[in-house]
């Protein structure tokens, strides 16, 4: 006879980060059936009777579900060293950008890379991370620009999720920054992004999203609503980075297109918080570029809890803002930087990550939701984001399989 259960995992503590009474949505004693992938049962694992093929004794330890790291930029050519040289002698990033230098340089270089060479610098930064329990990844493109290059990017995206235990969620960000050979035409650019690019990729089904860099040094607002518009059109979600450097109310606009996510928002103005809630837009926060550019103005994380806005971390893993291949030590930082709980910081990293995808079937441990969990040795969630480089999880299922 069939079992009913593919396997259980029994003794574990679960922080299964959904809404419970309890902080990190804890179940004690606590016990998960699997079937074809999917949880089918969590709770008290007194209360489990079920039929099962297999258990696996998780020996105390705690689950919590796979990480969603839902905004980062791993595929490119070269990196930056000697910007980072530059800005610590004193050049800002925004003078390097000016100068032609910064996005524009990982664009030469990734222009210049093969997708094998792409692939494999792209797939160690993304194999850093799944070793710290991600297992869904937002990838976007932004560093090709022209139309071969952005879908050379997005497909050295796809190929990953080939190759890795990880589920990659794609995204296309034509709108980054200038390209040469539409020096001084931003309109026309755009004109670009919008009438060739967009529905090549489209067709070609390489983006599940679509981004801007709304920013004196990216595209002006009306420029970010003609891509939205685009994006729209072709049922695409939409992303943005916004109000990362100047309060340009990008953030609002995206919102007004039902965004999915704003992210940065460092110069967001408390009172435009609450343009957020009627679009359940997932405000992003990427404590590492903050970090890394040495920026002294903190998101308003008092503004976002007030009116209930949800709030996701992500490591923002790209050369110029902030090459750090951890999603841990950005939750670490966005406690020590921006004054999140741990708590927050972990939902940060789970539910709240998934909503900023719009994906509804992970980032929390509850009947339905995809096997993507991880078992830790640690006394007490906390210690994850407390700790800084010091937990790899002991046991991983991606979709109900063991990797
Ligand atoms: O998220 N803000 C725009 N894009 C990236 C930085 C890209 C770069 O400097 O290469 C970011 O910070
Ligand atoms: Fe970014």
């Amino acid at each position: 006879m069939q079992s009913q259960f593919d396997f259980l995992i029994h003794n574990v503590q679960i922080a299964s980060m959904a809404a419970n009474s309890e902080a990190y949505g804890e179940i004690k004693d606590a016990c998960v059936a699997i079937k074809n992938g999917n949880i089918e049962f969590i709770g008290n694992q007194h209360d489990f009777d079920g039929e099962v093929d297999t258990y696996v004794d998780g020996e105390g330890q705690w689950l919590l579900p796979g990480f969603v790291d839902c905004h980062t930029h791993i595929v490119y050519g070269g990196d930056r060293a000697n910007e980072f040289e530059m800005r610590l002698n004193g050049v800002s990033y925004q003078t390097i950008a000016q100068q032609g230098g910064g996005i524009k340089s990982t664009v030469k270089a990734t222009r210049e890379a093969s997708f094998e060479s792409l692939l494999a610098s792209a797939s160690s930064r993304a194999q850093a991370l799944l070793d710290e329990g991600v297992m869904t990844l937002e990838i976007k493109s932004g560093y090709g620009l022209d139309l071969q290059n952005e879908i050379k990017m997005l497909e050295v995206a796809k190929q990953i999720a080939k190759d890795l235990p990880v589920n990659v969620s794609t995204t296309y960000l034509g709108a980054h920054a200038l390209p040469l050979e539409y020096k001084d035409d931003a309109d026309g650019y755009i004109d670009f992004v919008c009438d060739t690019v967009l529905p090549k990729i489209y067709e070609l089904k390489l983006a599940d999203s679509v981004d801007v860099f709304c920013e004196t040094i990216g595209f002006n607002t009306a420029q970010c609503e003609r891509v939205f518009k685009s994006a729209k059109q072709f049922g695409l979600n939409i992303k943005a980075h916004v109000e990362q450097l100047s309060d340009l109310k990008g953030a609002k606009l995206a919102a007004s297109y039902n965004a999915i996510s704003v992210d940065h928002i460092e110069y967001l103005e408390p009172e435009d918080a609450f343009a957020l809630k009627q679009s359940n837009t997932v405000a992003v926060l990427l404590p590492g570029a903050f970090y890394f550019l040495k920026e002294t103005q903190k998101p308003p994380v008092n503004a976002l809890r007030q009116n209930s806005i949800p709030m996701a971390v992500a490591t923002d893993l790209n050369p110029g803002s902030s090459p750090i291949a951890s999603i841990l030590t950005c939750a670490n930082m966005a406690c020590v930087l921006f004054d999140l709980t741990p708590e927050e910081a972990l939902k940060g990293i789970t539910i709240n990550a998934a909503s900023a995808l719009g994906l509804n079937d992970r980032g929390q441990i509850q009947t339905g939701m995809r096997a993507d969990l991880c078992l830790w040795n640690i006394a007490h969630p906390a210690q994850l984001i407390y700790a800084v480089n010091q937990h790899k999880p002991v046991k991983k299922w991606f979709g109900g399989k063991l990797v």
